[in-house]
């Protein structure tokens, strides 16, 4: 029975290991925790109104041209005159580091696109369209997406990492480990007594630290199989309601359940 489980899961390790994107350059590994390099696909995101910057959290470079984020981070985006700000490249808001990109878009209905078609949704995805198309560096990079639809359900107990920006202004790149958990174990330790919480578009981890909170990171920080690096999910603001109280499950939006949608927009 054990071999037969392990032969399973090398099988799915297998399936999920068919991605869209293979990295052209090999992250830098070592060193100092998010160090330049080593996540490559990560995007720092920020809305600019009346010439105050609000960083808003986390989010990865998808395709050759669009952001990923949450909707939490942009729902108020066609309120009043403001501008998306991304940093491409970036793991430390304070400096300017060599080969960052910076672009400041002027929202419209082309270059945000929320999955639900409204802005209103708080807790969904948002694609952004870059003005131009980027050219692939040692520190810019598309994040890998799963190949198929159902391959993290059955991963639970996967190694993953997740990564991401505060809100700080001074905010440096951070990430933690965690492990993905079955969602029927996630509604006991998360809410027992609000067992719809957990949708099917959600996927829980549980940090390996107890005393680690993922609050470090905000909206849209991304979490990626250990391994591979591959995308499974995005935090999701349930998760912010929980920072007080560490070793509680961290929920994050399942990928897998917006691929379709990704793939047709980002042109992935
Ligand atoms: C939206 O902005 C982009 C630049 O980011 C521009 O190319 C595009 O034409 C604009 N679309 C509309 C409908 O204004
Ligand atoms: C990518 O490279 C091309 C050719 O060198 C250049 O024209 C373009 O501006 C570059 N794109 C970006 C986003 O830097
Ligand atoms: C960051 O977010 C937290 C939680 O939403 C908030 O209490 C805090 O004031 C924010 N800090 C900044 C600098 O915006």
């Amino acid at each position: 029975m054990k071999s037969l489980i392990i032969f399973i899961s090398a099988l799915l390790s297998t399936v999920c290991g068919v991605y869209i994107h293979t990295a052209k350059f090999k992250s830098i590994i070592g060193g100092t925790p998010a160090e330049q390099g080593k996540f490559p696909y990560l995007a720092d995101i920020g809305i600019i109104e009346n010439g105050v910057t609000t960083w808003c959290g986390g989010g990865v470079l998808a395709s050759v041209q669009w952001v990923l984020t949450s909707s939490s981070c942009l729902s108020q985006i066609w309120v009043g005159d403001k501008k998306v700000v991304i940093f491409l490249g970036s793991t430390n808001r304070a400096s300017n580091e060599f080969g960052t990109l910076r672009f400041e878009i002027s929202p419209n209905s082309t270059n945000i696109i929320f999955n639900t078609g409204s802005a209103d949704a708080n807790d969904e995805l948002v694609l952004i369209q870059l003005p131009n198309r980027i050219n692939w560096t040692k520190y810019i990079q598309p994040v890998s997406l799963p190949g198929t639809r159902d391959c993290y359900g059955l991963l639970f107990k996967e190694k993953a990492l997740a990564i991401g920006w505060s809100n700080d202004t001074s905010s440096v790149l951070n990430y933690l480990e965690l492990t993905t958990m079955k969602s029927t174990k996630c509604v006991e330790e998360y809410d027992p007594e609000r067992r719809d919480i957990i949708a099917p578009k959600n996927i829980c981890a549980k940090l390996e630290m107890k005393s680690d909170q993922t609050c470090f990171a905000g909206v849209g920080a991304p979490l990626v199989t250990q391994e591979y690096k591959v995308l499974m999910g995005l935090t999701s603001t349930l998760s912010l309601n929980n920072c007080e109280k560490p070793g509680t499950p961290v929920i994050f939006l399942r990928i897998t359940e917006y691929l379709d949608w990704i793939k047709t927009i980002a042109d992935v």
